[in-house]
C-alpha cells in the first residue's frame, strides 16, 4: 500500500476522532466504521489501522503454534490478519460490523478458505458459541466506546471450542489515567476479563519498533481447557 506523510496521517487522525465523535452524539456510536471505509471509495491509506501486513504479535504466536483448526477474526477490517492465518494453514471465518469493509478485504484477499461476513459482535449467530480453534481480537475492543465495550468484551470467550485459544491484542493504558480516543488504550484489569473465564497461558507487553515513546502493546492468550 502507498503511505501517508506523518502530518497527513495526523489530520486523517483527527478526521477521525471527529466521526466518531459526530456518530455517538447521534446515538449510533458505531456507525463511523461504515462510514469511513464507505468514503475510502478503495483507498487503503485512508484507514489508519490497515499497513498490509499481518499483526507482528500475532506472527509470533502463530509460528509458535503447531495445531490448526477453525478461527474466526473478529472485526477483520481489511483482512490482513484474517488472509495470514488462511495463509498458514487455519480455516478461517472472518467478520466486521461494517459490510463495505467485508466486500473490500474479500477483493483483496482472494484465498480459498477464507469465509467473509457482515456481523456484529454484539449480535452474534447462535451456532457461534463454542465452535473455534482460535478466536482472534486485534484493535476491536480499544476501537469502540467504554459502554459498548464492556458488552462486546463478554463476547469473545464463549465463542472458544474445547481447547481452543482466544487472542486479543491491542494498546494498554499504563498511565493509570483516562486517556481520550478512540483508539482506547485499555486498562490492563480489563484485558484480564476479557478472558476471566479461560485459562490465561499469555500476556506479553511490548512496543514496537515505530512506536511513539507513550504507545504500550499487549498480546493476552487464553486456552479454554
Ligand atoms: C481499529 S479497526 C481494526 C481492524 C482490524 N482488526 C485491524 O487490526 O486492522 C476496528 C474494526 O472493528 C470493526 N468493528 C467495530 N465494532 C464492531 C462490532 N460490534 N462487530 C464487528 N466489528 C466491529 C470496525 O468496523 C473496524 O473494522
Amino acid at each position: 500500500m502507498s503511505e501517508r506523510g506523518e502530518q497527513e496521517l495526523a489530520e486523517l487522525r483527527k478526521h477521525i476522532h471527529k466521526m466518531a465523535r459526530k456518530a455517538e452524539d447521534s446515538g449510533d456510536p458505531l456507525a463511523w466504521f461504515e462510514n469511513l471505509y464507505r468514503i475510502s471509495e478503495g483507498d487503503d491509506t485512508m484507514i489508519p489501522w490497515s499497513d498490509g501486513h499481518p499483526h507482528p504479535f500475532l506472527v509470533e504466536w502463530n509460528e509458535q503454534k503447531a495445531s490448526r483448526g477453525r478461527a474466526l477474526v473478529v472485526g477483520c477490517g481489511l483482512g490482513e490478519d484474517a488472509a495470514y492465518l488462511a495463509r498458514t494453514g487455519w480455516e478461517v471465518t472472518a467478520f466486521d460490523l461494517s459490510s463495505t469493509a467485508v466486500e473490500w478485504a474479500s477483493k483483496i484477499h482472494q484465498e480459498p478458505n477464507i469465509e467473509w461476513k457482515a456481523e456484529d459482535l454484539l449480535n452474534l449467530p447462535e451456532g457461534w458459541k463454542g465452535a473455534w480453534d482460535l478466536v482472534l481480537e486485534v484493535h476491536i475492543l480499544q476501537a469502540i466506546p467504554p459502554e459498548i465495550r464492556q458488552v462486546a468484551a463478554t463476547r469473545l470467550a464463549p465463542l472458544v471450542a474445547p481447547n481452543g485459544n482466544l487472542v486479543c491484542i491491542g494498546r494498554i493504558n499504563l498511565t493509570g489515567e483516562e486517556l481520550d480516543g478512540p483508539p482506547w488504550p485499555l486498562e490492563r484489569q480489563f484485558i484480564e476479563e476479557i478472558g476471566s473465564q479461560l485459562n490465561q497461558t499469555e500476556f506479553l507487553i511490548q512496543n514496537r519498533p515505530n512506536d511513539e515513546p507513550e504507545v504500550n502493546r499487549y498480546l493476552a492468550v487464553w486456552n479454554s481447557d
